[in-house]
């Protein structure tokens, strides 16, 4: 795949995306994992390989579980997946800021529904770790998004490792007021409710996380935490992308709008990372995402707090050259 990058970025960021995950399919026989492993983290009841996943979005449909799984990763995010498919924004959706190695993105959860990604995830081999981001559709009144949420949970419960409650896209008109207190308390308490019915129902249980956005006021973020928290969820994710980066406003309105996501989050999911460790303390698993674009970026991260983390864009800018560096600082054990 490092191969293909330099004609990848060459293309329509939306085609090149599409082709790698093609790509990734043909060649998943044939992808070596890196040569290091480890170290092993155990959280919210679960054995990570490694501490580096790749986040929701990439493999929205999970249509490339095992090319992706074969590069190394310990866990992938799939998702965020809706109830019912749906198409998502408009195009042109997905924008490359190659200079300051960022993306932004107004994707609008475009997938094929939570039938679709149930049927993938069946028939897929790999043995990692399987997260489901979960979202409501679009055309979903914000006022009854739990059922969506909910729809989410039952669909897909037996074949999920995790849930990561996707409450902090930008993209989809509505959803992240679901961050403040009072309607995340609501969610929250539907999900829990439901998950416990369907643990008593399968005799399994599964984690439920909350993903953040980067954009919550210090204030935002403290309510957030305390809600978690009194609702017993089991991890944060942090941080989505954001819609305001200081210095990027001309970049985003030139492109519409969206969030962005790369290199100038960096900074930004860091302090989230940081104010949220100093407030939930040590113990509480969160999972460090945004702006992960080296391995030394990767250790400060999870020197910050980070139980594990996860990478998006700066997969997309390096390839699995990033995980496989990661992996290489993080432990010197050779995989066995
Ligand atoms: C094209 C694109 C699509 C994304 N789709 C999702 C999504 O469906 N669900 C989600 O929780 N996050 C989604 N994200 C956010 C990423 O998972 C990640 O949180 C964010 O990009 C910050 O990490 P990064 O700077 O390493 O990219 C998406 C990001 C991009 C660039």
């Amino acid at each position: 795949m490092s191969a293909a990058l330099p004609v990848l970025q060459r293309l329509p960021p939306e085609t090149a995306h599409h082709l790698a995950l093609r790509g990734l399919r043909v060649m998943r026989g044939h992808l070596k994992a890196p040569e290091r492993d480890g170290p092993e983290v155990e959280l919210f009841g679960l054995r990570f390989a490694n501490p580096v996943g790749l986040a929701a979005g990439f493999d929205k449909n999970a249509d490339c579980i095992d090319g992706l799984g074969a590069l190394g990763f310990s866990h992938i995010e799939f998702g965020t997946v809706t109830p019912r498919p749906q198409p998502g924004n408009p195009r042109p959706r997905l924008f490359r800021l190659r200079k300051a190695r960022a993306l932004i993105n107004r994707m609008g959860f475009n997938n094929h529904g939570a039938d679709y990604l149930a049927e993938r995830l069946r028939q897929a081999t790999w043995r990692g770790i399987r997260g489901v981001s979960i979202g409501k559709n679009a055309d979903t009144p914000i006022e009854r998004a739990a059922e969506d949420y909910i729809a989410c949970l039952r669909k897909l419960y037996t074949l999920a490792d995790y849930f990561a409650i996707n409450v902090s896209s930008p993209n989809t008109a509505g959803l992240r007021t679901l961050q403040a207190a009072d309607a995340l308390t609501g969610i929250l308490q539907a999900l829990r409710e439901e998950g416990l019915r369907l643990r008593e129902q399968h005799r399994r249980r599964v984690p439920l996380l909350v993903k953040l956005s980067p954009d919550l006021e210090s204030n935002e973020l403290q309510e957030a935490c305390e809600v978690i928290v009194r609702q017993g969820v089991d991890g944060i994710i942090a941080t989505n992308t954001s819609t305001r980066v200081p210095g990027f406003e001309a970049e985003y309105s030139s492109r519409g709008g969206g969030g962005l996501s790369g290199a100038p989050l960096e900074t930004r999911s860091l302090e989230v990372l940081q104010l949220l460790r100093k407030t939930l303390g040590a113990d509480f698993p969160i999972i460090g995402v945004g702006g992960l674009m080296s391995a030394d970026a990767v250790v400060a991260r999870l020197a910050a707090g980070a139980n594990l983390v996860q990478l998006y864009t700066g997969f997309v800018y390096r390839g699995p050259a990033l995980l496989a560096e990661s992996l290489q600082r993080l432990d010197p054990t050779p995989r066995r």
